[in-house]
């Protein structure tokens, strides 16, 4: 693994993604093992499932736990049924929470309630929780192909908090294989603001393969501004981005150090 020269944020390049994955699930069992009630952000999607299968694995040879801590997920698509097989809540389930001894009643999503309460209430609970347990001590991020964190899609400003959202096309263009029809990606969801993000002690960015060449090279070397929200990351006091060759293939930092012969 090799650090880049970035300006604004940390930037490891990784042989491939499972040594990447490695040294994340490394830093959370370290967190962990320091406070073990502390606060963890997740995010679902490709990107961070290689730490997550880590995290369990370290768990099932009882070299780490989640007995005490407690857990925030990004956003989940509004109106899903927590049991539809693309909710965020199942997704969770199936990659992290049933293989890991996290309590389920400290694992929060931005949902609403059983009796339906208003997204707005839904957010501002959601909002209330993440106070009430004293603030997420480290978030893993993905970043969409358009620049996303969490659903802030491009437009969003860096003051916004947990809200409702318009899916960008583009993230529901790259759902609709898993939902079997665009009609079927849900057109809304709620999601963790781009501040409500900021306010994280460390984050932990992973996005690998040549797919997000293109976008890495944007958050991290394009002008920082609404058109691509992951720029706003620069200039978080504690975040780390892990790439690997083919994602980190662009940038003119790897090129001046010669990373992309
Ligand atoms: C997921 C989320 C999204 C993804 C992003 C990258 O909870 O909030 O921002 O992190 O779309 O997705 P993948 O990792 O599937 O490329």
């Amino acid at each position: 693994m090799i650090e880049l020269p970035c300006e604004g944020l940390r930037v490891f390049v990784s042989a491939t993604p499972a040594e990447a994955e490695r040294a994340v699930a490394r830093e959370i069992t370290e967190l962990l093992t320091r406070a073990p009630e502390a606060v963890l952000g997740l995010a679902t999607g490709s990107s961070p499932t290689g730490v997550y299968q880590e995290l369990a694995r370290l768990v099932a040879s009882r070299r780490l736990s989640f007995a005490r801590a407690s857990s925030f997920n990004l956003d989940e698509y509004l109106d899903l049924d927590a049991d539809h097989p693309q909710s965020f809540r199942r997704w969770m389930r199936e990659h992290l929470f049933e293989r890991i001894d996290l309590p389920r009643k400290r694992a929060r999503f931005p949902v609403q309630d059983a009796r339906g309460d208003s997204s707005a209430a839904a957010c501002a609970r959601f909002e209330g929780e993440l106070l009430a347990a004293g603030g997420v001590d480290l978030q893993l991020l993905g970043i969409g192909r358009n620049g996303h964190v969490g659903f802030n899609e491009p437009g969003s400003a860096r003051s916004t908090r947990t809200r409702e959202v318009e899916l960008h096309p583009w993230t529901r263009e790259d759902a609709a294989r898993a939902f079997g029809a665009l009609e079927l990606v849900p057109t809304r969801a709620l999601s963790m603001g781009v501040e409500t993000i900021l306010d994280a002690r460390a984050i932990r960015v992973l996005a690998f393969g040549e797919r997000k060449a293109e976008i890495v090279r944007a958050a991290l070397e394009g002008p920082i501004g609404p058109e691509c929200p992951a720029t706003y990351l620069r200039g978080h006091r504690d975040v780390r981005v892990h790439l690997d060759l083919a994602s980190a293939g662009l940038l003119a930092s790897a090129r001046a150090v010669g990373l992309d012969a």
